[in-house]
């Protein structure tokens, strides 16, 4: 597997507690290189765009709402397989179901405040990460 890029967000449920630097470990140990990084105050209208793909379910108004409710660190992560490697460390979405070891079992407070937010495939990474960065802030 070559080496890829995966978007991440530390959400406000972390950086409230401080907890940007332990998030930030475990993804090191991992062996992922955070090659991009910026803290920054989601308006109303990022949050709604980023997560445009759930506009229909019921939890979308909770999502956006939590996301906008304090700062997040966006991130982009490179590694061998790093979507997958990602996802890995980061543990299922519901961290009442996420594996010990694992940032949400760690960390997270409930199915919103998951604590971090991890692409899902090659294409939502490459659109995720162009929401936020230019090539030129990503540095590997
Ligand atoms: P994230 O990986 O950021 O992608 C969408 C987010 O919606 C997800 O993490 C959860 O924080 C949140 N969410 C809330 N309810 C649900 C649900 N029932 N299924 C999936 N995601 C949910």
């Amino acid at each position: 597997m070559a080496v890829q890029r995966t978007f991440s967000i530390i959400k406000p449920d972390a950086t409230k507690r401080n907890l940007t630097g332990k998030v930030n470990a475990m993804i090191e140990d991992a062996g992922l290189r955070i090659v991009g990084q910026r803290r920054v105050h989601l308006s109303e209208a990022q949050a709604k765009r980023f997560y445009e793909v759930h506009a229909e379910r019921p939890f979308y108004g909770d999502l956006v709402n939590f996301m906008t409710s304090g700062p997040v660190v966006v991130q982009v992560l490179e590694g061998e397989n790093a979507i997958a490697a990602y996802r890995d460390v980061m543990g299922a979405t519901n961290p009442s179901e996420a594996k010990p070891g694992t940032i949400r079992a760690a960390f997270a407070e409930s199915i919103d405040a998951n604590t971090v937010h991890g692409s899902d495939a090659p294409e939502t990474a490459a659109e995720e990460i162009a929401q936020f960065f230019t090539d030129d802030q990503i540095v590997g």
